[in-house]
């Protein structure tokens, strides 16, 4: 991306906290894996969102109608000597001149110079919460102008989450925002393909994931979570990601795996035969997973409020249900007891953009939130059978079927972002026996 959306952003927030306040934004912090082995860097997404800079140990400071300039970048001083085993460090020019910084200091006189900033502001936007260390400096910070009260320095009486305003903004996809999730939706829907045409009865899990993991690579993204690659009973395991199974004949196979582009994820499930055909059961149980799926999505339009699309994919899995003999009962009745959550224990979907688990409030007011266009969320219904469940015939057990795709609310309707990866049985079908 360019710089302009970055600016924009900036300016857009600036206006909202308006003159007299400002905001502080840390990027994450590096974190450890093992002894002195790090976890590969991913900057946090509202700083990047606003930033475009993605180097660890970094302070974005918004001070809007400051004469001497609005958006300050605290990073790291370039230093040659860990330049030669780290790589480029951007370092204070450069944000400056590429990052639309309107002034950089090294990230190490932080603490020297925020004060300064904080005097006169009213307001002082930060989230509490998300990093306890970060959290005590910001406290010091103000109490260091406070102390200065007598020489008539004012601090800012009110903390502000900024948390609000900004996952406001990115609930919203900007064109260039929805572009990037397109791309990256069809890169995963792809490498789902991919797993339909080698998986083989003898295989393992991790070598399923192995081919996600190619095909992330192959286009310079990483997962956007650990993907799931389930094999039979594993595929009733919502969280399972050991992927250390063999896949067996006859049994199903899971894989919820999305990459993540250019910092924004896609997330998909697909769930197929092992050996390429479906059993009756497995499939008179994925046909009603699919009419959940495409009742929901049918819901995803403007005007419609959020838990529509769960509305209407529970009434398809509930009526499914009953006809399978898994529940027996009233449809009204099961669906109000949510005695259903059974084998549909989680919702249809989630907001879906830099964080798999995307920011944004789901309720207004108390009230499910009205879609808009430009929302992007997944649309994910699903039955799940566990072995020696109490009262269903065997012949459903080890049944875990998930469909999941990623859409972004248009003026009508949605559009499906990952369409590519092959849904219906008899497309899986054939795919897999090419
Ligand atoms: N992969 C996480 C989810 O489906 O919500
Ligand atoms: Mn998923
Ligand atoms: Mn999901």
């Amino acid at each position: 991306m360019s710089n302009e959306p970055f600016a924009r952003r900036r300016a857009e927030l600036m206006n909202m906290v308006g003159e007299g306040a400002i905001a502080v934004l840390p990027t994450s912090p590096e974190r450890r894996r093992n002894r002195d082995v790090f976890h590969p860097y991913r900057p946090d997404s509202d700083f990047y969102y606003l930033t475009g800079f993605a180097e660890p140990e970094a302070v974005a400071v918004l001070v809007p109608g400051r004469e001497h300039g609005e958006y300050l970048l605290f990073c790291r001083e370039r230093d040659p000597k860990k330049e030669t085993w780290d790589g480029p460090i951007v370092g204070q020019d450069r944000a400056v001149s590429d990052y639309g910084a309107d002034d950089a200091f090294p990230i190490e006189d932080i603490d020297d110079i925020l004060p300064g900033l904080l005097e006169g502001r009213e307001k002082l936007y930060y989230t509490m919460g998300t990093d306890a260390e970060f959290d005590h400096r910001v406290i010091s910070w103000v109490s260091h102008v406070r102390e200065r009260a007598r020489a008539g320095v004012r601090a800012p009486g009110e903390y502000v989450s900024l948390e609000h305003l900004l996952h406001e903004m990115r609930v919203i996809k900007e064109r260039d925002e929805v572009e990037i999730m397109r791309r990256a939706a069809q890169v995963s829907a792809r490498a789902h393909q991919r797993a339909m045409e080698v998986c083989r009865p003898g295989m393992a899990e991790y070598e399923i994931e192995a081919e996600f993991m190619a095909e992330f690579r192959r286009h310079n993204g990483w997962p956007a979570y650990p993907p799931i690659v389930g094999g039979g009973a594993n595929g009733c395991i919502l969280h399972y990601i050991a992927n250390d199974q063999p896949l067996r004949d006859g049994d199903l196979l899971l894989i919820d795996a999305g990459v993540e582009l250019d910092y924004y994820a896609s997330d998909i499930t697909r769930t197929f035969p092992v050996n390429g055909r479906f059993t009756g059961e497995q499939r008179a149980v994925y046909d009603i997973v699919l009419a959940a799926q495409a009742a929901a999505i049918e819901a995803v339009t403007p005007g419609n409020h959020w838990d529509q699309p769960h509305q209407a994919a529970t009434r398809v899995l509930v009526e499914g249900m009953l006809e399978l003999g898994l529940l027996t009962g009233d449809i009204d009745e099961i669906i109000e007891s949510g005695s259903y959550t059974r084998f549909f224990m989680h919702r249809t979907g989630h907001w879906l953009g830099m964080d798999v688990h995307d920011v944004g409030d789901y309720r207004v007011d108390g009230d499910w939130r009205i879609l808009e266009p430009g929302m992007a969320l997944t649309v994910e219904p699903g039955l799940y059978i566990p072995a020696e469940s109490t009262g269903v015939d065997p012949r459903w057990w080890n049944i875990g079927i998930r469909i999941e795709d990623d859409v972004v609310v248009a003026r009508n309707g949605c559009e499906v972002l990952s369409e590519g990866a092959p849904k219906s049985p008899d497309d899986i079908e054939a795919v897999m026996a090419a």
